[in-house]
């Protein structure tokens, strides 16, 4: 039984929400069968050497889409013992409210480091947020294929959701669970790689937005069994560290948005009165880079930048 005063509480307070494993766990299971028969994790889906990468690899264009070059639905998946089940609608309710829209959904898959050819690790070393899909054939890049995480935050065009996840297998600490810094969607949108400094206390941190204000907040690692769901607030940082378990674990990612026009009285949306700053940074810079994401290049390519999550 979901409280919904109790996930008010927590999701103003600390920006995000652990429901529990509350899925069905055979029919998760069933899933993660099929989609690892289907997008088998293994060096074979890398492109065999650099200099194949450098002939046919790209760094534009290389994640699922909310409908096309998207596995979910290239493989039909059949989601309903998801969407229509009655828990995980309440679940999402409870923090939208009604009529929410799914806006984009994907499958995500953190691969092990092992899993990584030489040539391709060497490519990834100290970026933050190593998305590994430029490196994958085109073939298997309608899933998306994550190394560790640098925190970031989800929301960076302006337009409000909420990222919900779903585990479809038991995630241990090896296995690189999320990590959420709590409440740190109160500073409104920032700039990546954003300016975070650890604490003498363990799994604490100072953040600041550079106006000043400085935060305290608790990094929460959100371990658990199959079919659990949990969701964080589009601008809380979040990231994970790496995997160096032997299992490329699989998770559903779903953004979803609330319906403004026909809901306005909802927990996500209260949220935005706690938002100091903007809730979106378009600033573009003189040398052609986006205030938001400073270890990119305007062509695209991913800079070295360190990781704060490792
Ligand atoms: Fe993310």
């Amino acid at each position: 039984m979901i409280k919904k005063k109790n996930v008010e509480k927590k999701f103003l307070e600390d920006g995000y929400f652990d429901f529990g494993s509350i899925l069905n766990k055979k029919d998760c299971l069933i899933l993660r069968d099929y989609i690892n028969k289907k997008r088998p994790c293994s060096k074979k889906i890398f492109y065999k050497n650099e200099k194949e990468f450098l002939k046919k690899g790209r760094f534009k264009n290389y994640s699922p889409g909310e409908k096309d070059h998207n596995a979910i639905f290239n493989l039909n998946l059949n989601l309903d013992f998801i969407e229509k089940s009655k828990k995980f609608k309440k679940c999402v309710e409870a923090i939208v409210g009604k009529d929410y829209i799914i806006k984009k959904k994907s499958i995500i898959r953190s691969v092990p480091r092992r899993m990584h050819p030489k040539w391709a690790l060497s490519f990834t070393k100290d970026i933050g947020r190593p998305n590994v899909n430029p490196y994958i054939k085109e073939e298997y890049q309608d899933v998306q294929y994550f190394q560790n995480v640098d925190f970031h935050q989800d929301m960076t065009r302006g337009i409000k959701f909420v990222t919900f996840y779903i585990y479809l297998d038991k995630v241990n600490k090896i296995d690189s669970p999320l990590n959420i810094l709590s409440g740190t969607y109160k500073f409104g949108s920032t700039h990546y790689p954003h300016y975070l400094r650890p604490s003498e206390s363990k799994n604490i941190w100072y953040y600041s937005n550079l106006q000043g204000n400085h935060m305290k907040s608790s990094q929460v690692s959100i371990s658990g069994g199959v079919g659990k769901v949990f969701c964080f607030h589009g601008l809380n940082l979040h990231g994970t560290k790496l995997n160096n378990s032997k299992k490329p674990r699989i998770s559903l990612r779903y953004l979803i948005q609330c319906n403004e026009k026909k809901n306005k009285n909802n927990i996500f949306l209260k949220s935005f009165k706690n938002c100091i700053g903007k809730i979106v940074e378009k600033r573009k810079l003189k040398n052609g880079f986006y205030f938001q994401r400073l270890d990119r290049t305007p062509k695209g390519n991913f800079l070295k930048t360190g990781s704060s999550i490792l």
